[in-house]
């Protein structure tokens, strides 16, 4: 199987990094800029150098911004029986149909931890998508993470906002308890590794417990201990709850509008 990979930064690079050590295909990158990509895939300056190829599957991993100028040049280099497969957020698969001969399209959403296997990815499969395209992106999402298919294209944008985009949002919430370990007097080395640990810990412990995640909550706090003064203030008049609902709003809102 030939598959061709457009966009190659920081998600098509963990996802290839993963497909090359697990999928039974050759890969070929558009590496437009030059910068150093894994061996054992073949690297194209651009779509001029592939006139009379064609692919089985063609990734879609540039921005969802880029998609109306860079895409039309691939247009003509899917195979017969061929599939599009994009990460892109929020573009509908509605729109890259109009973009690529109405060719049948899966939209995948990955997000970041497919660099270590972690990927929680979302699936949705267009109208014209056959079982041999589903069955390919089911393998694509599964040499990654895990893989959760969806009927609904909408489901999918709010799946966006809460795994494709929810590294950031965790990334963003350790940097801010590290500043505040560092402003109790740990050193930066010290507060990272005390935060990463206490937070990789618990969620480990979480995800492997039948336990509702409130429930552990309480369970780690007793009456007018130091987990309860503490908690007291993180929910002190529904702040974070309001917070994280807009968050996750703000990213879906994204989503809709990049249709
Ligand atoms: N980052 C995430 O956590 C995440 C999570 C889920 C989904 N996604 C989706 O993944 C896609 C890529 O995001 P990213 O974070 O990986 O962005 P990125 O690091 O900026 O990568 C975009 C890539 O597109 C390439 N590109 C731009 N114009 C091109 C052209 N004309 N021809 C060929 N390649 C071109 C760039 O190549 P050059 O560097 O050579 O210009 C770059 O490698 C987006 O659609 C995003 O919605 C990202």
């Amino acid at each position: 199987m030939e598959i061709l990979l457009v966009g190659c930064g920081k998600m098509g690079g963990a996802m290839l990094r993963r497909w090359l050590d697990a999928m039974p295909a050759r890969f070929t990158t558009v590496n437009r800029s030059g910068r150093a990509l894994p061996p054992g895939t073949e690297h194209v300056a651009g779509h001029e150098a592939l006139a009379g190829r064609r692919f089985d599957a063609i990734i879609i991993a540039v921005k969802p911004q880029q998609i109306p100028e860079v895409m039309p040049d691939y247009a003509d280099l899917l195979a017969d029986g061929g599939c599009y497969v994009s990460i892109a957020a929020g573009y509908s698969t509605g729109s890259l149909a109009n973009l690529l001969n109405n060719a049948p399209v899966i939209r995948l959403m990955p997000n970041l931890p497919a660099l270590i296997g972690r990927s929680v990815n979302g699936l949705f499969a267009g109208p014209a998508c056959a079982d041999l395209h589903r069955e390919l992106a089911d393998q694509l999402a599964r040499t990654t993470g895990m893989a959760v298919w969806l009927d609904d294209e909408d489901e999918l944008d709010r799946l966006t906002a809460v795994a494709g985009s929810g590294p950031g949002y965790v990334f963003e919430i350790a940097r801010s308890y590290i500043a505040a370990a560092e402003a109790l007097g740990f050193t930066a080395e010290t507060a990272r590794s005390l935060v990463l640990e206490t937070m990789g810990g618990a969620i480990e412990m979480a995800a492997r417990s039948d336990q509702d995640v409130a429930e552990l909550r309480n369970s780690v706090m007793s009456k007018k201990g130091t987990t309860e003064a503490g908690i007291n203030v993180l929910r002190r008049d529904g702040q974070l709850d309001d917070l994280l609902r807009d968050t996750t709003r703000a990213a879906y809102d994204r989503a809709v509008e990049l249709r």
